[in-house]
């Protein structure tokens, strides 16, 4: 697969080879602190484990903490899980008890949303402590997998659409 972004003009094979491109990995950050900073929101909570990547250089620029959402055993303090469906069995995201206040505006970021599976139960963590998901951020979106559609109305903002020609 290769990757195109029309704002920015720049071309990678995943998102390793964009980590490759200092300047591109810059600008892609760019983009999505242009987006969030100065809209209240204190949580940026990064999926595991590609999430890790870009929600740390957003999170340090709009002045917000950030969360991680692991795997479960992964965290070592009391957590809350919430499990989801994938295509072949299921999977479980789990967060830190207290890591987010209730009010607290949150931004939730991957790498690429597929089916909206783990997104959704991101979702569903946060707003069961009480923040208010503001938005989802991805790099790259499938839309043919219509991922979009199961985020429940919340907002997905996405900087590459890929789609097999
Ligand atoms: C920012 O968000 C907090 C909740 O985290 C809220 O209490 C506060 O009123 C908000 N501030 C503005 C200016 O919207």
């Amino acid at each position: 697969m290769v990757f195109f972004f029309a704002t920015a003009g720049i071309m990678f094979q995943d998102i390793t080879t964009l980590l490759l491109d200092p300047k591109a990995f810059k600008d892609t950050i760019d983009l999505f602190v242009e987006r969030y900073k100065g809209k209240n929101i204190s949580v940026v909570a990064g999926i595991e484990a590609r999430g890790f990547i870009f929600g740390p250089p957003i999170a340090l620029a709009i002045g917000a903490k950030f969360v991680p959402l692991r795997k479960p055993k992964k965290l070592p303090g009391k957590v809350i899980s919430q499990e989801y469906i994938l295509e072949y069995g299921r999977d479980c995201l789990e967060m830190h008890v207290g890591a987010v206040e209730p009010g607290e505006r949150a931004l939730v970021v991957d790498d690429l949303i597929a089916t909206g599976g783990t997104l959704c139960a991101a979702m569903d963590l946060l707003e069961r402590v009480g923040a208010e998901v503001v938005e989802c951020a991805c790099v790259i979106e499938l839309p043919e997998l219509k991922g979009r559609e199961r985020l429940n109305g919340k907002p997905l903002y996405v900087l590459v659409e890929y789609v097999e020609i």
